[in-house]
């Protein structure tokens, strides 16, 4: 099929077909960052710049490895050291980096739709690396990749995510991702992180890990993310943890080839045991290498390929 699009912004406005093929192009450039000259010259000429208003590892380095893999020039725009401290807004910020005509802009912002309202306005194209309590839509991807490579299909598969899924963008782009692809999603979490719309996504809603966890194929954990709290969500950290936090003991309630997720940085002994995190169902560290893959294909399909 064809990819038509200038930018990537959330897994809302996705197809199916459109996923299935991101996803194939992800499996076919994958190879690349397994050879010894992880390097092809597909993106030559091309210029990719990551403009981060929010600490990342993953995200931002994967973007930067991706881009450099298929050959494209990369710039990372350090926020903390750039005139945004000096008052210089959003748009001027993107319009004077636009100027020096990049081929695409990785953003992430903490305002819900600030990449939405860069790509209405701009000539290149850009994609969305999180934006606020919104979309992480290249996550949802990489963590369908993660999931397909492990199960052999995303349809009919039981999938919970658990936790802080009230101030998690990543939690709105899987539920998206996986019901879109055919998986059947349970979400959990304490009620104060279940905010009212998770049900009209077509996600099953439960107060009880147990519960969710029960039949499993797929569970992913959440980051239980404080600084975004500006209020009392828990009571406290050790009652989250006895109550939500993933142990050994939960996975006996799965099938028995359960693949445990978490897209990171992870709170080790609050949403997830480090027995767990660190086991042998885990496949933690495969999200990240598939986190390369998926922005390879990103990069590719939006600014290489047949409209290079
Ligand atoms: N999963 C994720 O977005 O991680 P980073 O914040 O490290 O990019």
């Amino acid at each position: 099929m064809e990819f038509r699009r200038k930018d990537l912004l959330g897994i809302a406005e996705l197809a199916p077909e459109e996923i299935r093929h991101i996803l194939a192009t992800a499996a076919s450039l994958k190879d690349i960052s397994a050879r010894p000259i992880k390097k092809v010259p597909t993106l030559r000429g091309k210029t990719v710049v990551t403009v981060f208003y929010e600490p990342s590892t993953r995200t931002r380095v994967s973007f930067e490895i991706a881009a450099k893999r298929l050959s494209a020039d990369t710039l990372n725009l350090t926020v903390a050291a750039s005139s945004a401290v000096k008052g210089e807004t959003l748009m001027d910020t993107a319009h004077t980096l636009e100027a020096m005509r990049p081929d695409l802009l990785v953003i992430r912002h903490p305002a819900s739709g600030a990449p939405h309202y860069l790509a209405r306005r701009l000539k290149c194209g850009v994609i969305n690396a999180g934006d606020g309590l919104h979309e992480h839509p290249t996550q949802a991807l990489l963590d369908l990749l993660t999931v397909q490579e492990a199960k052999g299909t995303l349809s009919g598969l039981k999938v919970a995510i658990i936790g802080d899924i009230a101030h998690s963008r990543v939690a709105r782009s899987d539920i998206q991702a996986f019901i879109k692809m055919g998986s059947q999603v349970t979400v959990a979490g304490p009620a104060t992180m279940l905010p009212p719309f998770l049900s009209s996504l077509g996600a099953k809603v439960t107060c009880s890990l147990e519960e969710a966890v029960t039949g499993a194929d797929v569970i992913m954990m959440l980051r239980l993310q404080l600084e975004r709290m500006g209020q009392m969500y828990l009571s406290t950290l050790r009652e989250y943890s006895r109550y939500f936090g993933l142990a050994p003991r939960h996975l006996k309630l799965a099938q028995p080839d359960v693949i445990i997720m978490h897209p990171g940085p992870l709170n080790r002994g609050v949403e997830i045991s480090p027995e767990v995190a660190d086991g042998a169902h885990s496949v933690i560290l495969e999200q990240v290498t598939n986190g390369v893959a998926v922005r390879m294909a990103l990069l590719y399909l939006l600014i290489g390929g047949e409209k290079a």
